[in-house]
């Protein structure tokens, strides 16, 4: 046994469509990176660059968006030599375990799977003929490539947003008929977690910070930008000297998912003091960026390096394989595509 086998094994996959914001980071990326410095802890954390191919086939896009979100995680302090921080197209293995999952995995249950069944929705919705109009094979298949990406490194606990509770599921349950099937113990079933203190950010205009609703605050915009962005946060038409409440304005959310317990209670006094929106977006705005001042500077050097990025990513590809390549070789003979000698 390897000293590492005896550890929580944790993973999660984030997809390389975006760049991240304000949200990502409060509901992802900041507990992720905690997670990952607790020493009974094994964590593998990947830009799923091949789910991205599902969403997106602008290779610019796909290819910005991966080097934004490396840098994004190193300038946030993610410590690569305890993670294990990899891209999933640097390891070959997860691709070849979709196919072999793939021929285990039963075509209703990915007629189930949530992302499929809205596309569905939406082709009925929209009068189409065909309701699986516009839906590739990539999407349809999709949880079984994510249930690749987590029995490749037989993931224990899988952090994730309610909405992939569904696939973990769906992961436990080709692990389960694989070890069936081929009569051994391959897979552990691993465990979604849903953690509920974790919160979910509001966006510029109220409703739920996400890319697709365009109302995210990039987390390394400049500083003007970042002022600007603040300012475009909605707020009611209280005037200055009137008591406002905190508990429904997402400025003082997103103020509150950086500011300490004591720093959010003295703002919280300040609404019901009756503080201008104004002066409250300003104080946001400077506490945001005295948060973010240096890791954007960080960011940016990064950016400017992406030989180093590139290194470090490589590297952490170099470990996973240390693990996947091996494993492959046992799961390849219990299939019956072992070596003949
Ligand atoms: N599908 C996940 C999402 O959109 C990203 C992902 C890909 C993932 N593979 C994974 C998450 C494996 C956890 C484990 O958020």
């Amino acid at each position: 046994m390897t000293a590492s086998s005896d550890k929580t094994r944790v993973l999660t996959g984030i997809t390389t469509t975006g760049t991240p914001h304000l949200g990502n980071y409060v509901g992802a990326i900041k507990p992720a990176i905690a997670a990952s410095q607790d020493p009974s802890v094994q964590s593998y954390y990947f830009l799923a660059d091949l789910h991205a191919l599902i969403k997106c086939q602008d290779p610019k896009r796909v290819q910005q968006s991966r080097l934004e979100i490396a840098a994004t995680w190193l300038a946030l302090g993610l410590d690569t030599d305890n993670a294990i921080f990899y891209r999933q197209s640097d390891v070959p293995e997860i691709a070849e375990l979709n196919w072999m999952l793939s021929c285990v995995c039963a075509k209703g249950l990915m007629n189930r799977a949530h992302a499929y069944k809205a596309a569905v929705a939406e082709n009925e919705e929209a009068g189409s003929p065909d309701p699986d109009r516009g839906i590739t094979m990539g999407l349809f298949g999709y949880p079984v490539l994510m249930a690749a990406d987590i029995l490749m490194f037989n993931a224990n606990k899988v952090p994730v947003g309610r909405d992939q509770i569904q696939h973990i599921e769906m992961a436990r349950d080709m692990g389960g008929r694989f070890n069936h099937l081929f009569k051994g113990q391959y897979f552990t079933q691993p465990e979604a977690v849903v953690d509920e203190r974790v919160q979910v950010l509001n966006g510029l205009d109220g409703r739920k910070m996400s890319k697709s609703y365009e109302n995210t605050i990039p987390l390394f915009v400049s500083e003007k930008k970042l002022q600007k962005l603040v300012r475009k946060i909605k707020t009611n038409s209280l005037e200055p000297g009137e008591p406002k409440d905190p508990d429904t304005c997402t400025l003082f959310q997103i103020y509150s998912a950086f500011a300490s317990a004591e720093e959010a209670a003295a703002m919280r006094s300040e609404y019901e003091n009756g503080i201008g929106w104004g002066d409250a977006k300003n104080r946001v705005f400077e506490y945001l960026n005295a948060h973010l001042r240096e890791p954007r500077e960080r960011y940016q050097a990064l950016l400017e390096d992406p030989a180093h990025i590139e290194a470090v990513l490589k590297q952490g590809a170099e470990r996973a394989r240390a693990e996947a390549a091996p494993f492959m070789d046992r799961l390849r003979e219990a299939v019956g595509l072992g070596r003949f000698v």
